[in-house]
């Protein structure tokens, strides 16, 4: 049996205002190719465990400090993306780094958001507001957000959307955050899901 949706898991650190978004697109009925089953956290507290709950959707949270190694960390991730038979990763927001053995496993199948027009401020060190600092500080015009595939370089898989944002005189480093999450961000994670779970059912049928 050719399967009818890709199954998503979303794998996030904090506030999950991008998780949000793939949930809102999802009931919108935009996200047609994929569903999400799982989210999974990092983070104990993290607040986009009860946007998940609230959605009906499990949630768990695999803390890399109580894990003994970064094999460990990532063995149990594995574990819940194998028992739900997930299709797609989506990192929203997930702070953890994945090692080259992990993401080698899963070619084509992790997507990233970033908060910047990549190649610039991103890779090691780069994540949440210090993205926005380090473009303030840089002086730039325009930032924006970018969503790729996930390889062993930090922020360096093949790009699948990009929007660019105006940065406008005055701007503070959350102010640039929130405008490029809500003229950027919430937009093209859900559309690269859509993107590519509907590109993998295509796959399937081949
Ligand atoms: C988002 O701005 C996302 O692009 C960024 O963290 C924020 C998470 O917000 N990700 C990175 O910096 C990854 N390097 P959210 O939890 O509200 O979605």
């Amino acid at each position: 049996m050719l399967k009818q949706t890709m199954n998503v898991a979303v794998l996030v650190s904090g506030g999950g205002t991008n998780l949000q978004a793939i949930l809102d697109e999802q009931e919108k009925g935009n996200i047609k190719s994929g569903k999400v089953v799982l989210v999974i956290s990092d983070q104990k507290g993290a607040y986009a465990l009860s946007r998940a709950r609230d959605h009906g959707i499990r949630a768990e949270v695999v803390a890399r400090r109580e894990c003994a190694s970064q094999k460990e960390f990532e063995e149990r991730i594995r574990g819940l993306i194998e028992e739900c038979g997930i299709d797609l990763m989506v990192l929203a927001g997930f702070l953890s780094i994945l090692s080259e053995d992990f993401t080698a496993d899963y070619p084509k199948r992790i997507i990233n958001i970033h908060p910047s027009l990549i190649p610039s401020f991103c890779g090691r060190g780069f994540y949440g507001l210090r993205v926005h600092e380090a473009a303030l500080a840089k002086g730039v015009k325009v930032s924006g957000a970018t969503v790729h595939f996930v390889n062993e370089i930090p922020d360096g898989g093949e790009i699948i959307f990009q929007k660019a944002v105006e940065v406008e005189e005055g701007d503070t480093p959350e102010i640039l955050q929130r405008r490029i999450m809500e003229q950027a961000e919430w937009k093209l994670l859900p559309m690269a899901v859509e993107k590519v779970c509907s590109d993998m059912l295509k796959e399937e049928i081949q």
